[in-house]
């Protein structure tokens, strides 16, 4: 049944959005809210936040509270207060600047360190390979192993200057923060929780990269 506008249900996610500075964090919430890329670059002190109403589906309005972290306050102690009540995360590397691959390990064990799910697990986080317009120099199968690794949802080649791949990691996201909601529900509320089976050995991806096919081979 659809609900009317005014019976839709809504919901506010908190959304972190990490990674080394000068990545395109703040290029990637910009494009995404407002369609707006500058090539000039003004690094973001402390913390930021763009807002942007969804309609999920006929039922569901969702509010995204995208924050946008400094890259240099990782060296801060200031990261548990802005990652307080925080749903869901991307974390962002150049792909042309190894440095910043080098960073996703430590902003995936901050987050990780300071904010986790009711359940003990960690809250639902995708890796974003940004500047995908210029030409990488990380190979494919290091990005899906540190992916895989760092138990990140989903790896996605973005670009904040052309606008591609924002709206699609962004979907994936919520899509996992709502089905991780389903399931603390369900299990707060002491239903039984069938144990997701392991995934196949033989499986050809170690997780769920959403690189392009032909550019997957190392
Ligand atoms: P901090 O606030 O210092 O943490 O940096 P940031 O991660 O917010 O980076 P920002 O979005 O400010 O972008 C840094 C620089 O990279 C700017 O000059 C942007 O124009 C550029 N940039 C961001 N995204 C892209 C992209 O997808 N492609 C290209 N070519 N340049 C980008
Ligand atoms: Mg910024």
């Amino acid at each position: 049944m659809n609900l009317s506008v005014h019976q839709k249900k809504e919901k506010t996610f908190k959304i972190l959005v990490l990674g080394d500075v000068g990545t395109g964090k703040t290029s990637f919430i910009r494009q995404y809210v407002s369609q707006k890329f500058f090539i000039n670059y003004k690094a973001t002190i402390g913390s930021d936040f763009a807002i942007k109403d969804l309609d999920w589906d006929e039922n569901l309005r969702i509010k995204l509270q995208l924050w946008d972290i400094a890259g240099q306050e990782r060296f801060s102690c200031m990261t548990r207060v802005y990652y307080r009540g925080a749903v869901g995360a991307f974390v962002v590397f150049d792909v042309s600047r190894a440095a910043t691959f080098e960073g996703v390990e430590k902003w995936k064990e901050d987050l990780d360190s300071k904010l986790l799910l009711p359940t003990g697990e960690p809250i639902p986080a995708i890796l974003l390979c940004n500047k995908c317009d210029q030409s990488s120099i990380i190979k494919k199968g290091k990005i899906e192993k540190l992916c895989h690794d760092l138990g990140f949802v989903s790896c996605h080649e973005t670009s904040a200057k052309d606008n591609v791949g924002i709206d699609e990691a962004i979907k994936v996201l919520i899509s996992k923060i709502l089905q991780t909601e389903e399931s603390l529900l369900t299990t707060l509320s002491g239903v039984h929780v069938p144990i997701q089976e392991e995934p196949k050995k033989n499986s050809t991806n170690c997780c769920a990269c959403h690189l392009p096919r032909s550019k997957k081979e190392t």
